[in-house]
């Protein structure tokens, strides 16, 4: 079978106990990174285990790219340490490290075929011409490319590039394959097959992986872990639903998934916490407010966590629907709360139904689920 002989990484039905004694793949400690006065990543800590896929996920500018270009030795951190597969890795030069590259824009030789360009690590390695020849046509299959290797770059598609470029990434074996926003410039449905038959090879040869996304879908479909980044730091390490469902700050509740912004208060606490909503009571689990009693709040409400039903005194607010939004495969209803004051919120309804039975200009009751809520200090208290 082609991924056996390409890979040394466990197999996804090996034993967990079999890979379990040196898990750790990297391990960043308090990297920090400078240019000039500016601090690009500000003594980021993170620990990546062994056939892990995670993503460092955050908008352009947060300081991805750095991180991964440390990782890969294209640039030298200004402080802390980096260990990969258990070694110090601050004074070996990038072709050392073992790392598996794709980079957005394909990066290919446009001069090299196919088959030149996926073997270039190999030969820069010294390895005999038989076996790379090997190497290169398994690895060839392993992207669904098998056939191609007499092709110049520029006779493929860009999707069929940045397979070729994973290919080379992954011919070398890699103690770490690192993936620069390697499908931004494909068009969405192409990037949607990209990512499925990326994760079915990651799982397949059990690499350890880091993704690098501004595209928060791509980021929650792939990743056994979500790195959140913003201005070069780390908000929130967690699992896709984690971060989803419990986001630790207002920046990772905002930026990741669809949310209303309503304000509120923190009236008091006992067991649970109690919120003042547009003149009712909310009452959350009390860890999903990061405020003090007596605060004003940001309360993030997702989209799909809204119920809309007919007006009765079981409804926590009344609303007025002031237009539907069709998208598809739902239906975004936009309310106007005169309870909320200026604010207005979208409610996401997943049957098309809602288009019919709540009208615009009809008045509806609208209800939270609790999941779906968090709340954190107002950004603007007063
Ligand atoms: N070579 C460089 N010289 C000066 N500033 C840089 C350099 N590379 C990146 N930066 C700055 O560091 C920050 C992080 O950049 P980058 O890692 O490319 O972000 P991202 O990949 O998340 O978009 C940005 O403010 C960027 O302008
Ligand atoms: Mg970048």
């Amino acid at each position: 079978m082609v991924s056996a002989e390409i890979t040394r990484f466990p197999q996804p039905d090996m034993p967990r106990a079999a890979v379990k004694s040196s898990n750790i793949a990297v391990q960043l400690d308090g990297v920090l990174k400078k240019f000039g006065d500016a601090i690009a990543l500000h003594k980021i800590s993170l620990t990546i285990d062994e056939g892990e896929f995670i993503t460092l996920l955050g908008p352009s500018g947060c300081g991805k790219t750095t991180l991964l270009n440390l990782m890969a030795g294209f640039a030298e951190a200004d402080g802390g340490e980096i260990f990969i597969d258990g070694e110090l890795v601050t004074e070996i030069p990038p072709y050392q490290r073992e790392i598996g590259i794709v980079f957005q824009n394909y990066a290919l030789f446009p001069h090299m075929t196919v088959e030149k360009n996926v073997g270039y690590g190999l030969r820069m390695r010294g390895v005999p011409k038989a076996e790379i020849a090997e190497r290169v046509e398994q690895a060839l299959a392993l992207v669904k490319l098998a056939g191609y290797g007499h092709r110049k770059p520029r006779e493929l598609s860009g999707g069929q590039q940045q397979r070729v470029a994973l290919a080379r990434a992954l011919v070398i074996r890699p103690k770490v394959l690192l993936l620069d926003e390697p499908f931004s410039a494909l068009d969405k449905n192409l990037r949607l097959s990209m990512q499925v038959e990326l994760k079915a090879i990651q799982r397949k040869l059990g690499v350890t992986t880091v993704f690098v996304t501004h595209d928060q879908g791509e980021a929650l479909s792939m990743s056994d872990r979500v790195v959140v980044m913003s201005a070069g730091h780390v908000r929130q390490i967690g699992t896709p639903d984690e971060i989803y469902r419990q986001p630790r700050d207002p920046f990772v509740a905002g930026f990741v998934g669809d949310v209303n912004i309503l304000p509120g208060r923190y009236a008091g606490r006992d067991h649970a916490a109690v919120l003042e909503l547009g003149g009712n009571a909310l009452r959350l689990p009390a860890e999903r407010v990061q405020a003090s009693v007596g605060e004003r709040l940001d309360v993030y409400v997702r989209p799909e966590n809204i119920q809309l039903g007919p007006l009765s005194s079981h409804c926590f607010l009344s609303a007025t629907v002031i237009t539907h939004v069709f998208q598809g495969d739902h239906v975004d209803v936009h309310l106007d709360v005169p309870a909320l004051g200026s604010a207005s919120l979208f409610a996401r309804q997943s049957g098309l139904e809602s288009l019919t039975r709540w009208p615009v200009g009809s008045v509806v009751g609208i209800t939270f689920d609790d999941e779906g809520v968090c709340a954190f200090t107002a950004a603007k208290q007063g």
